[in-house]
This record gives structure tokens, sequence and C-alpha cells, in this order.
């Protein structure tokens, strides 16, 4: 079976380099001879051992019929979305790392795929090179999902390592990140924490059957954590992640955030450092999985996208687990029906705390559990003098 790649770029040329390097296993893998049939882009690049199979017309991938997967690596939503949706179409199955696809068209594309009966898969859009999205489909597919939460962001989980551990400064910290292929074309999706909210709605979408919108899940990200936050934690035992988390609430709805928290030092989470990942996963029968390993990069991520294609190549029609809708179930719940501690940092000595407030050192506290609106309200009440500097929740 032939395989198409879409895009030549770190994930495409990672996906192409392994097709073409490790046939060998990946056709043993997937039952059937694999083989690199296409790779399409703008550009031209000569001296690789594939460089006889760039082509820039999609149509003679499409109007193939030896090539029967299609491993998109475009990224963004177009052309991405008319390519998928014309290759599944055609009966071809389709791969991809694009999150922002997956998140946006997710249950169009799950649905064009079905009716097509092929399969449409996104293991590389979460999680780098950890089976996250395989996981939730299979093992953990009857378990009860209650919560998930994790570090699902490499570049940001890369520079908080690199500045708060190693003293390196941010934006030394973020080249570095760029230069090793981890952070997005566009970086401030990392920094600011969209790349983690289009995770975190993959995630959600998948395990609870609907698609909960990005628009739905409010979004921090790391610029605003001064050195002064992450001693203070540590001080006090915690370090500070970049936490995307979504739970499902008794009254079904999905209460779901991106923001820097505080996690206890002991925990697995405060513990991924660098490019790694992790994902904690709660559930009724299983209890807490957690699934660690890295986040971003070349080949981890084009290693999922290459999974994906020995699934498909070996699927005989549709996985039916892998499905979502768009619909009502999964509104996004008052984000008042839940409470949790904060790290606060005032200007000055604050003389309006809760009652139950711990002060850490002079103006810095942890609150006792408030919801958002309490906590606006404290905020509110702050006058010039003790306004706050820092608020941050603590992942519990
Ligand atoms: N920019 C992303 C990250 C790439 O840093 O996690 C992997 O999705």
């Amino acid at each position: 079976m032939k395989i198409a790649v879409l895009g030549h770029g770190t994930v495409g040329s990672g996906v192409a380099e392994i097709l073409t390097e490790r046939k060998t296993e990946v056709s043993s893998a997937a039952e059937k001879e694999i083989e690199l049939g296409a790779v399409l882009d703008i550009k031209n690049f000569s001296g690789l051992s594939y460089s006889d199979k760039f082509v820039t017309d999609y149509s003679e991938i499409l109007d193939d019929p030896e090539i029967g997967i299609v491993a998109e690596a475009i990224g963004g939503t177009e052309p991405a979305f008319s390519y998928i949706k014309s290759a599944l179409k055609k009966g071809k199955s389709v791969v991809t790392s694009n999150k922002e696809l997956v998140a946006e068209k997710g249950a169009e594309l799950l649905s064009i795929a079905r009716a097509h009966n092929v399969n449409f898969l996104f293991e590389a859009s979460v999680g780098g090179a950890i089976p996250v999205i395989r996981s939730l489909y299979t093992s953990l597919n009857a378990t009860g999902i209650t919560e998930i939460a994790g570090i699902l962001n490499g570049t940001t989980n890369y520079i908080l390592t690199k500045m708060f551990r190693e003293g390196q400064d941010y934006f030394s910290a973020l080249a570095d990140a760029q230069k090793l292929g981890y952070a997005e074309s566009d970086p401030s999706a990392d920094v600011l924490g969209f790349d983690a909210q289009r995770k975190i709605a993959i995630l959600s979408s998948l395990v609870w059957g609907s698609t909960l919108h990005t628009e739905d899940i409010p979004a921090e990200g790391i610029t605003n954590i001064s050195a002064k936050d992450v001693y203070l934690a540590e001080k006090c035992g915690f370090s500070i992640k970049l936490i995307a988390r979504a739970k499902r609430l008794e009254n079904g709805k999905i209460l779901a955030r991106v923001s820097p928290a505080l996690v206890k030092k002991d925990s697995v989470l405060a513990n991924v450092n660098d490019v790694f990942n992790a994902v904690l996963i709660k559930s009724e029968t299983a209890g807490e999985t957690v699934l660690y390993g890295k986040g971003a990069g070349k080949l981890p991520t084009a290693s999922a996208v290459v999974a994906d294609i020995i699934e498909c190549a070996k699927a005989d029609g549709n996985i039916k687990s892998v499905f979502w809708q768009n619909g009502a179930q999964n509104t996004a719940a008052d984000k008042n029906s839940h409470r949790e501690r904060f790290f606060i940092r005032t200007l000055s000595k604050a003389c309006f705390m809760p009652k139950g407030t711990d002060e850490i050192e002079e103006n810095a506290y942890i609150t006792p559990p408030l919801t958002e609106k309490e906590l606006f309200m404290l905020e509110e009440k702050a006058d010039e003098h003790c306004r706050f500097i820092s608020k941050i929740p603590l992942f519990e």
C-alpha cells in the first residue's frame, strides 16, 4: 500500500524518513508492504533518498488508486481541511498531526470518514509520541473517564524548565525550542496556551463524545509567570506547570481550562520536564492512569503519525470507537460551580484575605478554595496599594 505525505516540514519530513528508512519494520507491523508513494510540497527537496517522490499537484495523489492512506502534515485549517475531505471521499484513510484542524473540524471529518468506511486518525495531534488517543479509545474506553489533566505543550514545558531550573532567559529558551522543532510556526500559540487548549478540546471531545469548542476553554499561557512566583511556589513545595484540564461534572457539563498551576512537587506532573508531556486520566474503574513521553519534535511526533498509518493499513473498515459529533451534550460548565485554592502575590500587605488564607511570605498567600467569582470580588476589593500581581490556581 502506498502512502502520500502532505507537507515536508518538521513532522512531514519525519514521516517520510521513517517510512523510507524503517520500511521493513513498518510493513511488518502493518502486515502488508507499506511504501512512501508521494510527498506534496511546493518546495523541491533534492538530495534525499525519496526526492523523486515530490509532487506539487494534489490531484496526482487524489487520483492515484495505489495511494490508500494520506498523512496530512501541512498544519492550519486550509488547504488541509479541503485536502483531507477530498481524500476521505475518495475512499482513502487520512492520518494527521494537525491539532488546530482536529479541534475545529474533527466531528465533520470523522463523520465523512465513517460514511466512506475509512479512517481519520490523529494520534500525533496530542502528546507527540505518547499513545494517549489510542489508549483513550481502546484500553480506557469503557472505564468511565471523569477527568483528564496534563502537560500537553512541549515548548512551554521546555521553556519553563530551562528558565526556572537552569536559569536561561525566556527568548533564548524559546529560540532553542524553535530550533529543536518543538514550537509552532507561530510560537504565540504555544506560549499563550492555544496549542494546549486545542489538545484538551480534542481529548474531551473524544472521551465524552461531542465537540468541546475551544472558545469554551479559557486559556492562559506562561508569559506572566515570574521568577519570584516560581521561587515562592518552590518554597512551599510546589512547581509551576502549564496545565490543561477537563472535568466532567455530575450534571454532565464539562469544566475545562488551560493555565499555569501550582503542582505539588512530589506529584507525577511536577516531575515532567523539558519537552516531555504527561496526561493524567481519572476514571471510575481504572482509577488514575498517567501516560508520559516526548510531546513534540520531529521523530517522536512522526512516530505517532506512522502508528496511525499502520493502524489504518491493518483496519478492515472504519474504527467505530474513534468518533464524536457536534452537539449540545458537551456544553461548558458554569465556571463558578467549582472551587480551588489560589496562590496570590500582592503589591503590599493585603488585609482583606478570606478566613483560612495562609500567608506564605510577605505579600504572598495561598487562599482557601474559591470560585472564580469569589476571586474576582477579592481582587476588586484590593486597592492600588495591595493589588494582585499574580494569581495562580493550585492543581490538586
Ligand atoms: N508546538 C507543539 C508543542 C508541538 O510544543 O507541544 C507538538 O504538538
